[in-house]
C-alpha cells in the first residue's frame, strides 16, 4: 500500500514535469500560429458588417492573439431596446472552436462584469490595468457575454416603459432575436457548434431561451444547440431555497434551534414568497431575524469559507436571495475593481459602449423593473424537455455557496433523471483536475449530469478557475468529467 502509493506519487510528479513542459512548448509555438491566422482571418474576411464593432485595444490590456468585438444588437425598433454584448474569439484556431453564450443571473445583473471580467473572460480589472485570466474560457471557446435584459449593464431602451414588467417571457423573447440579429452580424458564427451556459438566476433565462431556440428550430432550422450548462441555477424555487436551511445548520452557521424554526416555523422559500409579495409575517420576520443573527453578515453567503465578500460579483445573489438584516446593510467590498473599470470613459469608448437612461454602468440593474414573482416559475420541467428534445444538460455547483446549494439541485436533476426514466450512466464519483479531486459528478442517461466543484463559490470560475475550466472543457467535449489523474 504504501509502496504503492509512493510510487504513485513519484510517477505523476514526472508527469507534472512533462506536463509543465509541454505546456510552455505549446504556449510558444502555440502563439505564433495565433498570429498568422489572425492576420490570415484579418485579410480574408468575407463578412465586414461587424468591423464597427470590433475592438482595437481595451484600455491597459495586455497584448494578446485573440480578436474581441462589442456593441449593440437592437431587438425591439418600435421601443429602441438594444442590447449590448461582448465578443472574445478563442485564443488559438477560433473557426474550429464552439460558440457559447455566457449569462448571469440576478435577475438583471451584467454578464459582462460579472462573467466576463470576474469569472470567465480573458481578462481581470486590476488597478489602471488588465490581467490575462490563465483559465480564461475561451481557450476552448468563442465567448459571447450579453448583457440582458434591457436595463442591464450597457443594455437600454430608449422608451423607458421597456423596462417595465420585464420578466421571464420577454427576456427569453429578446434573447432570442438578439442571437438570430447577431448571426447577421456574424454569419461565420451561424453554423457553428452553439452552447448555452451560465449561473444563478441564468437557471431561468437559459432554459427558457433553449426552449425557445428548440421550438423555432421545428420550424426553421436555425440554432445548431449542442448543450446547456447550468452554475448554481435556481431551477425550482422551493426546493433550492429551502436547500438553504440545512446547509447553513450543517456548515455550522446557525444552531440546532434556530434550524428547526427555518425548517417548521418558517422555510425560506416562503420568506421570499412573502417578501416579493410585499408582506412578511410575524412569524417569517422573527425566524429571519434569528437566523440573520446567527450567520451574521461578515460571513459570505456566496462562499461560507470566506471572511467578508469578495466582490461585487456576489451581487446577483442579493436579488434573488434577500435576507433581513439588523439595521442596515453594511457594503464590506470597499473598492471594485470592476465597477472602476467599466466606468472608466475610454473603456466605454473602447468598447463602443453608450449610456442610456442611466449614469453609470451598474453590476446588477436599478432601473429595470423585474417581475420576481417569475421566480416561482419551475425551470427543472423545461430543462426536462430540452433533455427530451435530445439536448444535453450540466448542473453544476460550487460547493461552497449557500445561496443555491449543491444538495437542492442534486435533488432536482436526480428527480428528473428519476421522472424521464433515464439510467445512470456515471455513479456518483470524484473526478480530478490536475492531481486533486475537482469534485464529484453524476450522469443520466449520458444526457443529463450533475456534478459539484469542490472549494467553488457560486461563481464557480471566479473562486475555482483550473477547475472550472477543465469541467467547461468537458462539458464542450461532451465527455464524462476526468476520472483519475
Ligand atoms: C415551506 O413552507 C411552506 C409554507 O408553510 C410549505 O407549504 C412547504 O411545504 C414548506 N417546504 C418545506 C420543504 O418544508
Ligand atoms: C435501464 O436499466 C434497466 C434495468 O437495468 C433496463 O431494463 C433498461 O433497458 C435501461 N434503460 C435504458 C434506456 O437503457
Amino acid at each position: 500500500m504504501s509502496s504503492s502509493s509512493h510510487s504513485h506519487s513519484h510517477s505523476s510528479s514526472i508527469l507534472l514535469t512533462r506536463v509543465v513542459l509541454l505546456l510552455v512548448f505549446l504556449h510558444f509555438s502555440l502563439l505564433f500560429v495565433t498570429n498568422v491566422t489572425g492576420t490570415h482571418l484579418h485579410h480574408n474576411h468575407p463578412h465586414h458588417t461587424h468591423s464597427s464593432d470590433k475592438i482595437i485595444n481595451l484600455p491597459g490590456q495586455p497584448k494578446v492573439g485573440f480578436q474581441q468585438f462589442a456593441g449593440y444588437v437592437t431587438v425591439d425598433q418600435k421601443k429602441h431596446k438594444s442590447l449590448f454584448y461582448y465578443f472574445v474569439e478563442a485564443e488559438i484556431d477560433p473557426s474550429s472552436k464552439p460558440l457559447v453564450l455566457w449569462l448571469n443571473g440576478g435577475p438583471g445583473c451584467s454578464s459582462l462584469g460579472v462573467g466576463a471580467f470576474s469569472e470567465n473572460g480573458p481578462f481581470r480589472p486590476k488597478g489602471n490595468i488588465l490581467v490575462k485570466n490563465e483559465h480564461s474560457w475561451n481557450r476552448e471557446a468563442n465567448m459571447l457575454y450579453l448583457e440582458t435584459p434591457v436595463g442591464v449593464g450597457f443594455s437600454y431602451s430608449i422608451d423607458p416603459t421597456g423596462y417595465d414588467a420585464v420578466g421571464d417571457a420577454v427576456t427569453a423573447r429578446d434573447n432570442l432575436v438578439f442571437l438570430r440579429r447577431w448571426f447577421n452580424k456574424f454569419p461565420q458564427y451561424k453554423h457553428r457548434d452553439l452552447f448555452i451556459t451560465g449561473e444563478s438566476y441564468a437557471g431561468h433565462y437559459i432554459p427558457q431561451l433553449a426552449n425557445l431556440m428548440v421550438q423555432f428550430n421545428k420550424k426553421e432550422k436555425v440554432f445548431n444547440l449542442k448543450g446547456v450548462a447550468l452554475g448554481n441555477p435556481v431551477l425550482e424555487f422551493a426546493t433550492d431555497f429551502n436547500s438553504r436551511a440545512e446547509y447553513f445548520w450543517s456548515h455550522g452557521l446557525v444552531s440546532d434551534l434556530t434550524y428547526k424554526m427555518f425548517t417548521k416555523s418558517c422555510n425560506y422559500s416562503r420568506y421570499v414568497s412573502e417578501y416579493y409579495r410585499g408582506y412578511v409575517s410575524p412569524v417569517c420576520s422573527k425566524v429571519m431575524r434569528q437566523v440573520g443573527r446567527e450567520t451574521s453578515k461578515f460571513v459570505d453567503k456566496y462562499d461560507v469559507t470566506l471572511d467578508v465578500c469578495m466582490s461585487s460579483v456576489l451581487s446577483q445573489s442579493k436579488i434573488i436571495s434577500p435576507q433581513e438584516q439588523n439595521g442596515e446593510s453594511i457594503d464590506v467590498c470597499i473598492e471594485d475593481e470592476t465597477v472602476n473599470y467599466l466606468n472608466r470613459q475610454d473603456v466605454r469608448k473602447a468598447l463602443h459602449a453608450r449610456l442610456v437612461n442611466v449614469r453609470q454602468w451598474a453590476v446588477c440593474s436599478n432601473i429595470l423593473d423585474y417581475q420576481l414573482l417569475d421566480v416561482e416559475i419551475p425551470t427543472i420541467t423545461v430543462v426536462g424537455s430540452l433533455v427530451k428534445n435530445g439536448i444535453p444538460v450540466l448542473v453544476y455547483s460550487g460547493d461552497q455557496d449557500s445561496v443555491i446549494p449543491l444538495t437542492g439541485s442534486r435533488t432536482l436533476v436526480h428527480q428528473l433523471a428519476v421522472k424521464l426514466k433515464l439510467n445512470t450512466t456515471t455513479p456518483y464519483r470524484v473526478w480530478f483536475a490536475g492531481e486533486q479531486v475537482g469534485g464529484w459528478t453524476e450522469s443520466y442517461g449520458n444526457i443529463l449530469s450533475f456534478a459539484t466543484v469542490r472549494g467553488a463559490a457560486h461563481e464557480v470560475p471566479y473562486s475555482q478557475p483550473a477547475r472550472s475550466l477543465v469541467l467547461f472543457k468537458s462539458f464542450l467535449d461532451s465527455r464524462p468529467l476526468p476520472e483519475m489523474l
